[in-house]
């Protein structure tokens, strides 16, 4: 397969799947363990449209955009802008997931690297959030070192989300870019891909980067939200809604069935099993990310599937108490949308217990279908 790709900037009509692109690089994201610590940093939501839309229209930034030379398959993206003194500023570093094992990640930033130096620039700036230590010795490793600079966390711009902590703090790196395309030392990623050709085409022949580092490509505090953030607030909307459409609440948060359900636990997993005769019992389980107890190690396709085939990522068939036979029916973009709305849930930390056999003595409350008293099996 050839990985041919071409870079160059972005025009108003790339807004749309670029907001794609972005979403769908960090929605990735939370299926690939050592990354998901953004959702513990950052929530609330971002509208990608009109802060796209907004960079394209200023003249000072440059967004690159890589796309496959075959059939001109948007791969990736990337922002350059100029500061001061021969300083340019690059952000927004983010791959489309399906082809992140190809180098393409470094290439791109090896593509804005170059591009700031064809316009005079000497130095690249980068920030990243300092709770991020994997993500940051990534880019120790392309070059960039820490400046010392530690810039304070923009809490006060709505336009960056919800911090849920405090204490986020933005490091900023610099890197050298006057010389020809460096050869990073002590870099462990290498990969074999070569820039050629004065058209900014390259070629990446190699597939050695860890997938991990790349999953979570991204830059500035732009970069540092939650996948939560980076998806269109109407398609979390869209599947809040129908969330509460589908019931999931009633069957999964508890307190439910007792009449009081616990909204500090939303959708953390029911306190009551579904005791099928001569089946067993089955709980509704954790629906936030979490990574031990709930969805989060799961792709949005695994749930997706789980939701409409009843199949589990361990091949189990889910009881039909859940109604996924129902739910089978749901449109692609509705079931997206609901495995979306899950993902950007709060991670909650909540097993429930089970399933238990026919012959097992349940943990936990049961509702029961129990015979009339003169019923004759
Ligand atoms: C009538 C109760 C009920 C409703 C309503 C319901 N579920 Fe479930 N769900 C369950 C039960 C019970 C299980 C566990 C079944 C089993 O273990 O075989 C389950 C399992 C699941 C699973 C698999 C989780 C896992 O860890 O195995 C997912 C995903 C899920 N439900 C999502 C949803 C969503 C999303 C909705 C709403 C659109 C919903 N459910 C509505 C009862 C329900």
């Amino acid at each position: 397969m050839s990985h041919e790709t071409t870079v160059a900037p972005a025009t108003g009509a790339d807004v749309l799947n670029l907001a794609l692109l972005i979403n769908s690089a960090y929605r990735g994201q939370g299926n690939i363990a050592g990354w998901t610590n953004e959702v513990g940093l950052l929530a609330g939501k971002r509208t990608d449209d009109d802060a796209l839309n907004a960079a394209l229209q200023t003249a000072r930034t440059t967004l690159l955009l890589m796309r496959r030379k075959a059939d001109q398959a948007l791969l990736g993206c990337i922002s350059v802008e100029p500061l001061a003194d021969a300083t340019w500023y690059i952000s927004l570093l983010a791959i489309d997931p399906r082809v992140q094992n190809f180098g393409y990640g470094r290439h791109l930033m090896a593509e804005a690297e170059k591009f700031a130096r064809s316009c005079g620039a000497q130095t690249a700036r980068i920030t990243v959030i300092k709770q991020r230590e994997t993500l940051v010795a990534w880019y120790e490793r392309r070059g960039y070192r820490q400046t010392g600079d530690v810039l304070p966390f923009p809490y006060s711009d709505p336009s960056v989300g919800a911090p849920l902590r405090d204490d986020l703090q933005l490091l900023v790196l610099e890197k050298p870019i006057t010389g020809s395309p460096d050869i990073v030392e002590g870099n462990d990623l290498t990969d074999d891909g070569t820039a050629k050709g004065k058209d900014a085409t390259i070629t990446s022949r190699s597939a050695r980067w860890a997938a991990p580092v790349l999953a979570a490509l991204v830059l500035s505090y732009w970069g540092a939200q939650s996948h939560a953030e980076q998806l269109s607030s109407a398609q979390l909307n869209r599947g809040q809604y129908l969330v509460e459409f589908g019931g999931c609440n009633d069957c999964h948060t508890p307190g439910y069935f007792f009449g009081k359900p616990d909204m500090a636990r939303y959708l953390a997993g029911s306190d009551v099993g579904f005791e099928i005769p001569e089946v067993g019992i089955f709980v509704g389980p954790n629906l936030t990310p979490d990574k031990e107890t709930g969805l989060g190690s799961w792709s949005r396709e695994e749930i997706i599937t789980a939701m409409q085939t009843g199949v589990r990522p361990d091949g189990r068939v889910l009881s039909k108490i859940m109604p996924w036979p129902a739910f089978a029916k749901l449109t692609k973009a509705d079931v997206s949308a609901i495995a979306d709305y899950l993902q950007s849930l709060p991670s909650i930390s909540s097993k429930v217990p089970g399933p238990f056999g026919p012959d097992e003595k349940p943990s936990i409350f049961v509702m029961a279908l129990r015979p009339p008293a003169n019923a004759t099996p």
